[in-house]
């Protein structure tokens, strides 16, 4: 309780996808992508880095440039922040962190500064990081950071880890950034309530290798596989889920690839029952009800699942902020950008009760209740 949304932006490429381009790229059609995802088209970025759109998301949020959906009612100046977390899985680095990159770009001197990497479900892992650290330092005899303001920004190139030739995955994705400003109010709601949930994904139902340039590694002789050298017998006996994971096959070559690979009916299937749980547990923990909630803003993975969660959960389909059709599914940026999409198209107002909800690879998923 009381870190409170005070900003919010989003920063899309210039350059768009249509179902139709994509036509002539890859085996596929209009008619198939409509109906089974809800895309028209997708943002990608050509031009612009990730640091690119982050920074001028941040900037919406943080009401230094126009555009916000939610523009802070005061100047926030840039020595006020405390903390930037990035959640990305595809930032313009390893080493600086994108969080670090986008701190050095706006300004900001007293901030640390960070990425968290939970997939899809970045936006709620971010969001309750942020929360949790702001909350810790009230406590009485903290001697820690004292995270007063915070911004939180996912930020995808996801058009950079897509195979192109894989018409099952490249039409899904889009890129793009999200940003807001988490402010610590004493006695404000704000969010009131995280969820967050692991499940091992024993099957690699989502996954993306590393693209490590391995041409200078001089050790290739000596290679063992992975799972049968010397650390194979120290430490406790692998899991069943580790088994799977270190020694199957399909899963070597997966990690071994640089693009993104997915079944997406398993998906479909852990999404639709996470949504349902992570909004259910979210509002337990919150002390509120279904019937109390005034918008959710989802994961923008497909509609279809949405379309499905509102089913499952017995609410209108139009109580969900449905952003994907321009949008495609842009990962840990997707659920902030619709954020922010919420406050402008007037579906979310000051005071209302509202939801977030994630989930993607790892797996993760998680819900955050916050009052707007
Ligand atoms: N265009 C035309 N045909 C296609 C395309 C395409 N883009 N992609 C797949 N197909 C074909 C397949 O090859 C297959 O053909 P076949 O029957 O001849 O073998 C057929 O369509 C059916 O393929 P499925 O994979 O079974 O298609 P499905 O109806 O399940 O739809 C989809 C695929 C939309 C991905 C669906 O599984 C889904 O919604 N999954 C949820 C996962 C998701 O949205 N993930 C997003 C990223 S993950 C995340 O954000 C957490």
């Amino acid at each position: 309780m009381g870190a409170t949304i005070i900003g919010t932006g989003k920063a899309v490429p210039a350059f768009k996808v249509t179902n139709h381009r994509l036509s002539q790229i890859v085996d596929t059609s209009d008619e198939w992508i409509v109906p089974r995802t809800g895309i028209h088209e997708r943002p990608i970025a050509t031009a612009e880095t990730a640091t690119d759109l982050a920074s001028a998301a941040a900037r919406r949020a943080l009401g230094w440039e126009a555009g916000a959906g939610l523009a802070p009612t005061e100047t926030i100046d840039a020595a006020s922040i405390d903390l930037v977390v990035c959640m990305t899985l595809t930032g313009d680095a390893i080493i600086p962190s994108q969080a670090a990159l986008v701190k050095a770009r706006l300004g900001l001197p007293n901030a640390v500064a960070f990425d968290l990497n939970a997939a899809c479900a970045g936006c709620v892992y971010g969001l309750a990081t942020a929360q949790s650290m702001m909350a810790a330092a009230q406590a009485p005899g903290w001697a820690g950071n004292h995270v007063r303001r915070a911004l939180v920004i996912g930020v995808e190139r996801m058009s950079r880890i897509l195979d192109w030739t894989d018409r099952a995955t490249c039409v899904l994705f889009g890129d793009g950034a999200g940003a807001v400003v988490l402010e610590w109010r004493d006695g404000a709601t704000g969010i009131a309530s995280s969820f967050l949930k692991n499940t091992d994904d024993e099957a690699l139902t989502l996954a993306c290798g590393k693209n490590y340039d391995m041409s200078s590694f001089p050790f290739g002789d000596e290679m063992v596989l992975a799972g049968e050298g010397p650390d194979a017998t120290a430490g406790p006996q692998a899991d069943v889920s580790r088994d799977a994971i270190v020694h199957d096959d399909h899963a070597r070559a997966v990690m071994g690839s640089p693009f993104i690979s997915m079944t997406g009916q398993k998906v479909f299937k852990f999404a639709t029952s996470a949504i349902v749980e992570a909004i259910g547990t979210a509002l337990d923990r919150a002390g509120w009800e279904l019937a109390d909630i005034d918008a959710i803003v989802p994961h923008q993975a497909n509609e279809r699942i949405i379309r499905y969660a509102a089913k499952k959960l017995g609410v209108p389909e139009d109580l969900f902020q449905v952003s994907i059709g321009t949008a495609g599914n842009a990962s840990a940026a997707s659920a902030l950008m619709a954020l922010d999409d919420a406050w402008r198209s007037g579906k979310l107002h000051a005071g209302d009760k509202a939801i977030m909800v994630g989930f993607g690879g790892g797996l993760t998923s998680g819900a955050i209740a916050f009052e707007a």
